[in-house]
């Protein structure tokens, strides 16, 4: 049988990393932080001075930047791009705009298929991101769609970054998430869709928890 795979899908702010993260260890099963993929090759990209428009280089940069997960001993996930902790750089709203440009690349995008698909290993995966149900995972027996008002999720953002010490206005995350929305959505490639068949869960107002046993109930049916 092929290894389960449960997709969640949805705009930035919307919980999915914490959702994907508590559901992924409640199942046992391995863990994709797709977003984190983007936001590495968009930091070294531009640490590397590389033109955007150059897709060449670009995709070659892609193949060639290491990228590893790795769970520190109070249960974090640390990202290492080539080696070096990167985890709290590629946290910032500015990285995640640099994502959201490369990511509309299509030499970049495929460039990460195979990478991605390679996190599905026995005995399942969660993978987070906004084209997991669609393009990456499109056999994938769960899928999830989730979103949240663009005012709640700026709030979860400014609530998240303040407590990591990083000083940012609701108003500013107001507009990069709206702005954020509108690129991941228009894209040519990949645009952010929920899947055929996701089970949607609109998560403003709710907690977490509820959250959680809503998206693990999809995998229980
Ligand atoms: O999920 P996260 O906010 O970390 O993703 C950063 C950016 O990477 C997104 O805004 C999106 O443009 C891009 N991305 C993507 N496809 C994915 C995951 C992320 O295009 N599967």
């Amino acid at each position: 049988d092929p290894v389960p795979v449960l997709t969640i899908d949805g705009p930035s702010g919307s919980g999915k990393g914490t959702v994907s993260r508590l559901a992924a260890a409640r199942l046992g099963w391995h863990y994709l932080d797709s977003g984190a993929l983007y936001r590495a090759v968009g930091a070294a990209a531009a640490r590397a001075g590389l033109d955007l428009a150059d897709v060449e280089a670009l995709a070659r940069l892609t193949r060639d930047t290491r990228i590893e997960f790795r769970e520190d001993p109070d249960g974090e996930l640390r990202v290492l791009v080539d080696g070096e902790d990167a985890t709290d750089a590629l946290r910032t709203e500015e990285a995640g705009a640099a994502a959201s440009t490369i990511a509309a690349i299509p030499e970049v995008r495929e460039a990460l298929k195979d990478r991605q698909r390679g996190f599905r290993r026995p005995p399942g995966l969660v993978a987070d991101g906004r084209d997991m149900g669609t393009v990456i995972f499109p056999d994938a027996p769960f899928k999830v769609f989730l979103t949240a008002s663009a005012g709640e999720r700026a709030e979860r953002r400014y609530k998240q970054l303040k407590g990591k010490g990083v000083s940012v206005t609701m108003d500013g995350l107001l507009r990069e998430i709206l702005a954020r929305d509108a690129r991941d959505a228009d894209r040519a490639v990949a645009p952010l869709r929920p899947a055929p068949g996701a089970v949607h869960i609109d998560t403003t107002g709710l907690g977490i928890d509820e959250v959680v046993e809503r998206v693990l109930a999809v995998v229980a049916s």
